[in-house]
């Protein structure tokens, strides 16, 4: 590929004599539009920012410049400035811009556009040959990126999930460079930052929230990280609670604010059992009354300790109730009915399920088919029965992956809790005191 952007240049310097006469001051202004663009993910850390916006650059170039100049623009990403990028990627990026630019231009050029400064009157003529050259640049840009990451083993990577959306997002992008091209003439290179500096804030902006989002994923998962190692047997508990709570919170059409705090609150419901001593999660027999208050306590404690985090919303609701039942016998308030915040009648569901599902110290994990059967005999009693076939639905729909068979935990490691509190089929056992 470089040896073929390199061919390209020189056929246009050489053979058709056209590089020579281009204009320099725009070609200049181009090439570094170009660069500031391609350098910019690693100050924004939004990877896609920089690709369509440079892209848009050199699609710029086609109209400004031809051909030539559209492939002296798109080499220039050789030079961009990300740090650590190896020379090869480099020179890759320049030859696959250069090779998309040309042929951009050259669809440009048949398709009957003027290269050039476009006036006032010849703006028309420009939009077919552009969205022309525009169709063309997207798709082959792919296409060349595809193909090196099959070359060296890594097909995997190819994008091709969402790709449709991609390339739709892409054109859209494309309009940004008939743009710049457009003001040109008016405004010259000052039209470039009339363009794309609102683009750049909207996406900084963007950023900043997706790395907020991380932040707060990160901060949720370490927390289910403390709760997880206090028992072998829930590694990843939290995490397919948080999945079945969002699958039964999108089967009965909650929005995405909502999905988003469902999954949180599914994440950290038991957060409490922090503040559960180890020696009664791990205690063999039944409990006292005392202990087993020590559990009951777990939906208050978790609130207690995330009563801080303000994104948490209406999470912390599904976390304080996540015990209660319909009939009322639940805990910690001793809620019945409608009384249960949604969010804590979805919880209850898909802990339960999941508790069931998976193995624990003292059984084996239960087929799907029979966790199903308990919660519709819970239906009413202990559960929502809204919630129960919701659940029912979404999993007959999409399935169930349940967690994989435990090994024996090691034993230098691994804390087990003999009792689950999840586990419906088998309740905490209390032996009274007096
Ligand atoms: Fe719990």
């Amino acid at each position: 590929m470089i040896g073929a952007a390199f061919a390209l240049l020189g056929h246009s310097v050489v053979v058709s004599g056209r590089l020579g006469q281009l204009d320099g001051s725009n070609l200049l202004v181009l090439a570094l539009l170009f660069l500031v663009c391609e350098s910019v993910p690693t100050l924004l850390n939004v990877k896609q920012a920089a690709v369509s916006v440079s892209f848009s650059a050199v699609l710029a170039a086609v109209v400004l410049v031809g051909p030539e100049g559209a492939a002296l623009v798109g080499m220039t990403a050789v030079f961009s400035v990300r740090p650590g990028l190896p020379p090869v990627k480099r020179l890759f990026n320049g030859a696959q811009f250069a090779i998309c630019g040309y042929a951009a231009g050259q669809a440009y050029e048949w398709l009957g556009g003027r290269v050039g400064l476009p006036t006032i009157a010849g703006f028309d003529d420009l939009i077919v040959p552009f969205a022309g050259a525009a169709a063309l640049f997207v798709p082959l840009n792919f296409l060349l990126i595809a193909i090196v990451l099959v070359l060296t083993g890594q097909a995997d990577q190819v994008p091709l999930r969402g790709l449709a959306q991609f390339m739709v997002s892409y054109l859209g992008y494309a309009t940004f460079g008939l743009l710049i091209a457009g003001l040109w003439a008016t405004v010259s290179s000052i039209s470039a930052v009339l363009v794309l500096l609102p683009l750049f804030v909207a996406r900084w902006a963007f950023g900043q929230y997706l790395a907020q989002q991380r932040s707060y994923d990160a901060t949720i998962a370490a927390l289910c990280q403390a709760v997880e190692t206090k028992d072998y047997y829930t590694r990843g508990h939290c995490t397919r609670v948080s999945m079945a709570s969002g699958m039964i919170a999108q089967e009965i059409g909650m929005g995405p604010e909502r999905l988003r705090a469902i999954r949180y609150a599914g994440m950290l419901h038991d957060v409490g059992k922090l503040g559960v001593p180890t020696k009664v999660l791990q205690k063999d027999g039944p409990l006292t009354e005392e202990e087993f208050a020590a559990i009951q306590l777990h939906p208050m404690r978790g609130l207690e300790i995330v009563r801080g985090i303000d994104f948490l919303d209406e999470a912390f609701a599904g976390i304080m109730h996540h015990h209660e039942r319909q009939d009322g016998k639940g805990y910690p308030m001793g809620l019945a009915g409608d009384e249960v915040p949604e969010f804590a009648r979805i919880i209850a569901v898909a802990d339960a399920f999941d508790s069931m599902t998976s193995d624990r110290s003292y059984r084996g994990a239960r087929p799907v088919g029979v966790a199903m059967a308990e919660l519709r005999k819970g239906a009413g009693t202990q559960f929502d029965p809204v919630m129960v076939m919701a659940f029912i639905k979404a999993v007959d729909r999409d399935g169930w992956e349940p967690p994989r068979k435990v090994v024996t935990p090691p034993a230098d490691v691994a804390e087990t809790a003999t009792k689950d509190h999840d586990d419906p089929t088998m309740p905490i056992q209390v032996v009274s005191e007096r």
